[in-house]
């Protein structure tokens, strides 16, 4: 049987931060931070970095200036810009954490990279293979750290069924679904000239929010080899991008399944994996782990679900603004938004010191955009489409 306490007790640190003799060495040498963009999801990584001994935020960067300002302010910074470009060439920054809109990731990492810095990019990586390639060929050529946000491969939940996987507790992974019905109003894809743009955000439903339950489900099951997709445009006016994506799966692993990524299901509901292996099956709900079950052991978990989880499901944006930079309320990394980016850094930070591969570098980054892209291509012609 394994037991709740098995359970609750996974060691993050195995996917995540240094190891304790390690974090000794690194006493004292604070990686300074600069970061570009201070919307929505700029303040999280400010957030997330006050709470990591080994890091220092030094810049901030918007060209809104009020917007940097006001985060400049609340972090104690005094090197402001009002363009990443100036940010990049500061020779006071280690590490640049890009948080602009997501068709302007691509230049600005890999001119950080060839101005040697390390680079933090927001999801997507990019919104074109071709650009994923030229930031790959940057993080090589330079030898710089790139990491690609993916904060939910960090949360416990996730590392959890990740583990149970791994080692063959859960069988042959043979059925996988991902859903996530999450709702947007109007007002949110009015609220930046780049939202539901093919130019700037990529897609919709898919590239901007579900991207990150594709890249969970991918990395739990294995790589996608091929989907088949149908896209609509159903409850939103003046997006060139769809607000509902479906689409069927093939696992290279021989599993199959099917994914549903929406923004526009009124009012949100928590995003969710289904996996179903020879041996058992996990579910992975609002974050957290709702249910296992083993042949060998008839183990359950219920947890509760993270309440962030059923905000940023209803809110959009603007609640991961509000409930960014909390300090952590509780024990449970996941149970306040912001902390597996802390997680996510913590590992990234280690990784820049010990010379180890993140465990999201660029490579494993363009996984997810190869297969959103895939998507759209499939249900642009009516076909299935195999991910490379
Ligand atoms: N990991 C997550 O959960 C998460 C959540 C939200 C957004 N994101 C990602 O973060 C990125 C930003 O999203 P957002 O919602 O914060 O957008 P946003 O529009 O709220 O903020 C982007 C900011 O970048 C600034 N900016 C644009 N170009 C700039 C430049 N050259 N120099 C300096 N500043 C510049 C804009 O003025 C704006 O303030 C997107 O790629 C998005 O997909 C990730």
């Amino acid at each position: 049987m394994l037991a709740h306490q098995t359970i609750s007790t996974i060691r993050i640190e195995d996917y995540s931060v240094a190891k304790s003799d390690q974090t000794d060495q690194l006493k004292g040498k604070k990686l300074r931070f600069g970061i570009v963009g201070c919307g929505a999801i700029g303040p999280t990584h400010a957030g997330a970095l006050a709470q990591i001994e080994d890091a220092q935020l030094v810049a901030v960067a918007d060209l809104i200036p009020q917007r940097a300002s006001e985060l400049a302010a609340k972090h104690g910074v005094t090197e402001i810009y009002s363009n990443g470009d100036d940010l990049i060439a500061s020779d006071n920054v280690d590490v640049v954490s890009l948080c602009t809109p997501s068709g302007m990731h691509a230049d600005a990492a890999i001119k950080a990279l060839r101005a040697g810095k390390h680079v933090v990019v927001e999801k997507p990586m990019a919104i074109s293979l071709a650009d994923c390639d030229r930031m790959i060929a940057a993080e090589r050529e330079t030898g710089k750290k790139l990491t690609v946000i993916s904060q939910h491969r960090f949360d416990p939940a996730s590392i959890t069924v990740k583990r149970l996987i791994d080692s063959g507790q859960l069988g042959k992974i043979i059925l996988a679904e991902g859903s996530v019905k999450w709702w947007r109003t109007q007002e949110y894809y009015d609220s930046g000239d780049w939202r539901g743009t093919w130019r700037w955000d990529g897609g919709g439903a898919l590239m901007n929010q579900a991207v990150h339950t594709v890249d969970v489900l991918q990395w739990l099951v294995g790589d996608i080899k091929r989907v088949y997709a149908l896209t609509r445009t159903s409850a939103h006016e003046r997006i060139e991008v769809e607000d509902i994506a479906v689409f069927t799966i093939e696992f290279a692993s021989g599993a199959i399944g099917t994914f549903t990524g929406t923004t526009a299901a009124y009012e949100g509901f928590p995003a969710r994996m289904d996996l179903f292996g020879t041996d058992g099956s996990a579910i992975i709900e609002a974050d957290s782990i709702k249910q296992i079950t083993l042949k060998n052991g008839q183990s359950q978990v219920h947890q509760q679900a993270a309440g962030h989880a059923i905000n940023v499901a209803r809110g959009g944006t603007a609640s991961v603004k509000n409930e960014a930079s909390q300090p952590r309320a509780s024990a449970d990394p996941g149970a306040v938004w912001g902390d597996a980016h802390r997680t996510q850094l913590l590992n990234f930070i280690h990784c820049i010191h010990c010379g180890d591969k993140p465990l999201i570098d660029g490579a494993q980054g363009r996984k997810p955009v190869a297969v959103v892209l895939g998507v759209y291509e499939s249900a642009r012609i009516g076909k299935p489409v195999d991910i490379f």
